[in-house]
């Protein structure tokens, strides 16, 4: 294990996926926990990452105390690499020269960290103080025009630090400098593959349900669901029972694919209710967007229970399989081995009273790694590389009551969208593009002779990393318009494509 002791940046995650790309199994920790705690974890090397604050700032997260002392190899990285230099005896000072983004390093001394890289490269900044003295014992490796000391190292006691970003893309050889640290500097060997991880889950989960164990698992047609799921039938087989509400509201396909594809390749045994009609008579009438999340979310859990009462009557169930991730788990406060799904955002949210242990075979993994492990248990690739698609599905992307008439014109709308935007190459560029129907708003148009009197259907393509901001993405024109042609064509109601050129913030990605 390596530890990524949390400075409070938003840097830390980042740091412990690319530790995860050397293949070098990695953990978050808070600045706060005390160095007893963090070596019973028994780490291989510890990262310090960057942080918000000048170390001399009041309140400023500290180094836990005797971290020097272990005898782990220790990089850090900005903030990290400035409170090792003042607690080691270096000197940091606010020189009054900041630097921002891109930055022409010099690689002084090659050492470690920099072993076999060109003496010239472009690393990422962002800091206002600056480290000025390398602590005593310690041989400064690289430098910038503003930073003499840029990096330092004092191998002997295996103590290595940069002042730029390794783990963002923008710094040329970051990820080789990591490396360098891991293997070189800490002797850490690549033995965190997928195949490892998945073979560990697997052991895991039978570990936890034991012989007799029986669990069952609430698909929603996503990723995180179905490779969880997938997992714990690898390892308990049909003692695991997957249950699968088809609300109706799941776009052109979806349905099929966990129902065939899903079960042709994993072998569970599901359990599927069709329950698009109550959830229809549910949605009648209603057009506040809030009041269907809430209507869907309650029927998505009266189903799901009337589900789970009958395979409860086959004999006991002690396990919920939750597809909870690594990301989820920090954000958090980590730990506990309670459920940790925000709540408001996930239609398969349980109901609380339900007495079951939850077996979270994901809880260590990035979203990345969900997939690579999807694909290494053998699921449908449309199933891995699917974009998000909200819980309550279709029912908050038609602006208006939910018809079926309606969700077969979206469905429709949507199909054609994303079947273009997968033959440009496009869908794992763009984070997901939702298709709205604008249900309750017409407008003239002219199709051959004839005068036309449709709905429009907008477009949202966005790009992002977490979904808590978003930019709107510039897919090619020419791909813009073999969509709305095809649309216009194909789809007899809509006369009218749109493009949502606005941000998150202002506005959400979905417009419910
Ligand atoms: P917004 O619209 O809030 O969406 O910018 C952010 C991300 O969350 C997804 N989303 C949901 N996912 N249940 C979910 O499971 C929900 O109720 C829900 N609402 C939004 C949305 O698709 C986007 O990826």
């Amino acid at each position: 294990t390596v530890l990524v002791v949390d400075f409070g940046a938003q840097y830390a995650q980042l740091i412990a996926r690319r530790v995860r790309e050397c293949h070098v199994y990695s953990e978050i920790v808070p600045s706060t926990m005390p160095v007893e705690e963090m070596l019973a974890k028994k780490p291989k090397a510890i990262i310090l990452s960057g942080g918000p604050s000048s170390v001399y700032a009041e309140g400023a997260p500290k180094v836990p105390d005797g971290l020097f002392e272990t005898g782990v190899p220790t990089f850090g990285i900005c903030y990290g690499f400035q409170a090792m230099a003042q607690t080691l005896g270096g000197t940091v000072a606010r020189t009054g020269l900041a630097e921002f983004g891109g930055t022409p390093l010099a690689v002084v001394s090659e050492g470690v960290l920099f072993d076999g890289l060109p003496e010239r490269q472009s690393v990422w900044m962002s800091h206002g103080d600056s480290v000025t003295a390398a602590p005593d014992g310690f041989r400064v490796t690289a430098s910038t025009e503003a930073t003499p000391v840029a990096a330092f190292e004092n191998p002997d006691r295996g103590l290595y630090g940069v002042q730029f970003h390794p783990e963002v893309l923008h710094s040329e050889h970051g990820q080789a400098v990591l490396r360098h640290f891991l293997y070189e500097g800490a002797g850490c060997r690549p033995s965190w593959t997928m195949l490892n991880i998945v073979e560990d889950a697997v052991e895991a989960v039978r570990r936890q349900v034991g012989p007799n164990g029986r669990a069952i698992c609430g698909l929603s047609g996503g990723v995180d669901s179905a490779v969880a799921a997938a997992m714990v039938q690898r390892a308990i087989g049909d003692r695991l029972t997957c249950v699968f509400v088809d609300h109706g509201l799941l776009r052109k396909g979806e349905a099929e694919q966990v129902e065939k594809d899903f079960v042709a390749a994993t072998g569970v045994d599901l359990h599927v209710v069709d329950a698009a009609e109550r959830f229809l008579s549910a949605l009648a009438g209603v057009t506040d967007p809030e009041e269907k999340r809430k209507i869907i979310g309650r029927e998505f859990i009266r189903v799901f229970e009337e589900a789970q009462r009958e395979i409860m009557a086959e004999g006991p169930v002690e396990f919920l399989v939750q597809g909870t991730l690594y990301p989820d788990v920090v954000e958090s406060g980590g730990g506990t081995g309670t459920a940790n799904i925000k709540s408001h955002h996930n239609v398969g949210g349980l109901p609380e009273d339900m007495k079951f242990e939850l077996v979270e075979p994901l809880r260590t993994l990035f979203k990345d790694e969900v997939r690579q492990a999807g694909e290494e248990l053998g699921l449908p690739p449309a199933m891995v590389w699917r974009q998000p698609f909200p819980g309550p599905g279709l029912g908050i992307r038609i602006v208006g009551e939910v018809t079926k008439e309606r969700l077969d014109i979206l469905r429709e709308a949507d199909a054609i969208a994303r079947e273009e935007l997968s033959r440009a190459g496009l869908d794992r560029e763009i984070w997901q593009c939702p298709v709205v129907l604008l249900a309750d708003v017409r407008s003239v148009g002219v199709q051959g002779d004839e005068r036309t009197y449709g709905h429009p259907v907008v477009l949202r393509p966005v790009s992002s990393e977490d979904a808590m901001t978003a930019d709107w993405s510039r897919v090619p024109y020419d791909v813009l318009a073999r969509i709305s042609t095809r649309i216009t064509n194909e789809v007899r109601e809509v006369n009218r494509v749109v493009l949502d050129l606005t941000s998150k913030p202002p506005a959400t990605i979905e417009w419910e």
